[in-house]
């Protein structure tokens, strides 16, 4: 068909400007893999897969929901993993969502409306984005970390909006900066805001119970919308909100991707609780991985701020080839290209993990030199 041939062209072009995306081969497990987000190493610890099995076969987790949780999906497990992690940021309320993705778009296109105004910066993640897209509200953004911007945003806006949200991540995922929060929570006090904090890398992370940059900066009753990912830094899938009462019983209504969809499996909830209950003992796996962190990034002659570090190259197909010199040195970082981080920025994002010693890392100096 005629029709069928702009999808054609598309992806020639893609191809032309080495833009095309395709799965990677999943490798033997003999690379050091530095594009995971499994910060903590917590997916290849055999102690606590042996121990959640045996659990499992005393208590036998369903496998499936089977549907929404407003019809016959709502399982204990659903119930006791909000009630937990209402509890841990003694919070009143907790609700669940399949994933970051579906909290983000589900969250944020529910509660933004045609009278509303969402404020993000420049480098929020894709979710947020479309949950801002498919919200009636009116979108700005500010520049990345630039709260001058967002300041004068507001000053112009905010008489004009019912409620504005502000919206950024706490570290940010592919450059690994930090958002200043308390800035962010100066403003939205100061300009009768709600305030929405995406933790997707730093829940498990920061903290000294791991729950977070909001942990560590003691503000978590600060934030109206606190937002973390199980499919990160946990090794398990799912993500979850911490809001007030009325913002749960409100989502629940009108969230569509919380709504419209089959609940998360009663077997993976489970194992979110078992790591959860785990997660103020990582301490030790913290320390390391930030120690790891700020020695990695001074090798390669940069700072840090958490265990997220770009190494921007520019080009797209200069960042293919290097990724495929690293693979060939024995390590798996895909890069990343636009639209996942602005034209001309492609890049490598190292992700580290607790297990990784600093000297399997070394090689990666001298490959990086040769540019
Ligand atoms: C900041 C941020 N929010 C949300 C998500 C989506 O999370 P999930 O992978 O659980 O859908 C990601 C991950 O890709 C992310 O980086």
């Amino acid at each position: 068909m005629e029709t069928l041939n702009r999808y054609r062209e598309i992806l020639e072009t893609l191809k032309a400007n080495d833009n095309y995306r395709s799965f990677p081969e999943s490798d033997s497990g003999n690379l050091l893999n530095l594009c995971s987000n499994d910060y903590l190493g917590l997916n290849s610890n055999k102690e606590f897969h042996d121990n959640f099995l045996a659990e499992f076969k005393r208590k036998t987790y369903k496998f499936s929901s089977c549907s929404s949780r407003l019809l016959s999906g709502n399982s204990i497990e659903h119930t006791k993993l909000e009630k937990l992690l209402a509890d841990s940021y003694q919070s009143e309320a907790c609700l669940l969502y399949n994933s970051g993705y579906h909290a983000n778009v589900g969250i944020i296109s529910a509660l933004a409306s045609k009278k509303d105004l969402i404020i993000a910066d420049k480098l929020v993640h894709a979710s947020i984005i479309d949950g801002a897209k498919l919200s009636n509200a009116t979108v700005i953004r500010f520049k990345h970390l630039d709260y001058l911007h967002l300041e004068n945003i507001l000053k112009k806006n905010r008489k004009n909006y019912e409620n504005v949200f502000i919206i950024s991540e706490s570290i940010f995922s592919m450059d690994g900066d930090i958002a200043d929060l308390e800035r962010l929570i100066e403003l939205k006090q100061k300009y009768n805001c709600l305030l929405y904090i995406d933790e997707a890398h730093a829940f498990g992370v920061r903290g000294n119970n791991g729950l977070g940059c909001v942990e560590e900066s003691q503000v978590i009753n600060e934030i109206d919308f606190i937002v973390g990912t199980f499919g990160k830094a946990i090794a398990s899938i799912g993500a979850f909100v911490i809001c007030s009462n009325l913002f749960r019983q409100y989502l629940i209504n009108h969230s569509r991707s919380l709504i419209f969809t089959t609940a998360l499996p009663p077997i993976n909830i489970a194992w979110t609780i078992y790591i959860l209950k785990k997660l103020p003992e990582l301490n030790q796996e913290r320390e390391k991985l930030k120690s790891l962190s700020m020695q990695f990034a001074k090798m390669l002659n940069r700072e840090t701020q958490s265990h997220i570090i770009p190494f921007i190259i520019g080009t797209n197909k200069n960042a293919i080839d290097k990724s495929i010199e690293l693979k060939q040195n024995g390590f798996t970082i895909l890069p990343i290209r636009y639209p996942t981080v602005p034209k001309g920025t492609a890049r490598l994002r190292f992700s580290l993990n607790a297990n990784m010693d600093i000297k399997q890392l070394i090689p990666i100096k001298n490959i990086l030199k040769k540019q």
